[in-house]
């Protein structure tokens, strides 16, 4: 019998994970169907079609803007990096039960690691942003053992992103996993960080969603650094900046496709081959 899975948000006509999932489908012969559906934005309606997607027997979704946040409060069980990021993107039904994880921050990690090829361990990053997006990727950053700074256009975010780090690091992850890295620190200022350079600059910000500049010093990025914006589809000007100033730069269609990867592992068991998917998702472009 087909297993059934779908995507939830709304709008959810831009949504490339129907088409992403079915080449993952075919690729490991797994018979399973994956469609976009919209929910309402209004209160409940998005909880409402998670129900009545469990009871009529899917066996998970993902889940999209805007919901994530109300798919972390409905979840019954959170994995670690969902408690973290405090929103879901993947649901699996286990009988009545509902599992919440988070694949962002690993989409993010394992795109930039196996197929950029750039080990995060032991290297300095800066964060931009402070919103979701940010929340999303902090925790799967920290365990790939990089050294992370947040900096943001309010500075409060920033402070409160990196202290719910460091509560959380210094209740668990530090003591149970002995994983070696700097606790997050937060950038006070413009002119602070005019005075740093880090190995990796990721944009967590939704600045390229109106083609706005994120005003940065032109020497922050260090020799051979990798500029990564989380957003895809076109060059932002974060990208643009990067590029002119001496860096790598990479878009999130990876990240995409590899959060989905990591979403379908959760629910199938299986890992499938990303780099094909990428290509084909590239030259659709
Ligand atoms: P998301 O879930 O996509 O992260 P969000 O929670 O609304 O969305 O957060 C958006 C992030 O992008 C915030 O960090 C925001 O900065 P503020 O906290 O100062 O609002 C950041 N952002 C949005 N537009 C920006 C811009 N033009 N320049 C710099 N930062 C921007």
């Amino acid at each position: 019998m087909t297993d059934k899975y779908a995507v939830i948000g709304n709008p959810i006509d831009h949504s490339k994970s129907p088409q992403i999932h079915k080449m993952f489908a075919q690729q490991t012969g797994q018979d399973i169907s994956y469609e976009a559906i919209e929910a309402p934005l209004e209160e409940g309606g998005f909880k409402d079609k998670v129900i009545q997607l469990r009871d009529k027997g899917y066996r998970g979704c993902n889940v999209t803007v805007p919901f994530k946040f109300e798919a972390f409060k409905l979840a019954a069980v959170l994995s670690e990096r969902a408690q973290v990021a405090q929103a879901v993107n993947t649901l699996k039904f286990d009988g009545a039960t509902i599992l919440g994880d988070n694949t962002d921050g690993a989409g993010l990690v394992r795109d930039i690691q196996q197929n950029l090829k750039f080990s995060l361990q032991g290297r300095d990053i800066l964060l931009l942003g402070a919103g979701g997006a940010a929340w999303g990727v902090s925790l799967p950053l920290l365990e790939a053992e990089a050294n992370i700074n947040i900096f943001n256009r309010t500075t409060d975010k920033a402070q409160q992103l990196s202290h719910g780090l460091q509560v959380f690091l210094k209740r668990d992850l530090y003591t149970r996993k002995g994983l070696k890295f700097g606790l997050p620190n937060f950038v006070n200022s413009y002119a602070e960080l005019s005075s740093k350079q880090f190995d990796f600059v990721i944009n967590a910000t939704s600045a390229g969603l109106t083609g706005s500049e994120i005003p940065l010093p032109p020497t922050i990025f260090a020799p051979g650094a990798l500029a990564y914006d989380m957003m895809y589809g076109r060059e932002t000007p974060f990208m643009k900046f990067a590029r002119e100033h001496g860096a790598q730069v990479a878009d999130g269609l990876g990240m995409l496709v590899e959060q989905a990867a990591e979403s379908f592992y959760i629910w199938r068991g299986i890992r499938p081959d990303t780099a094909p998917v990428i290509a084909v998702l590239r030259t659709a472009k």
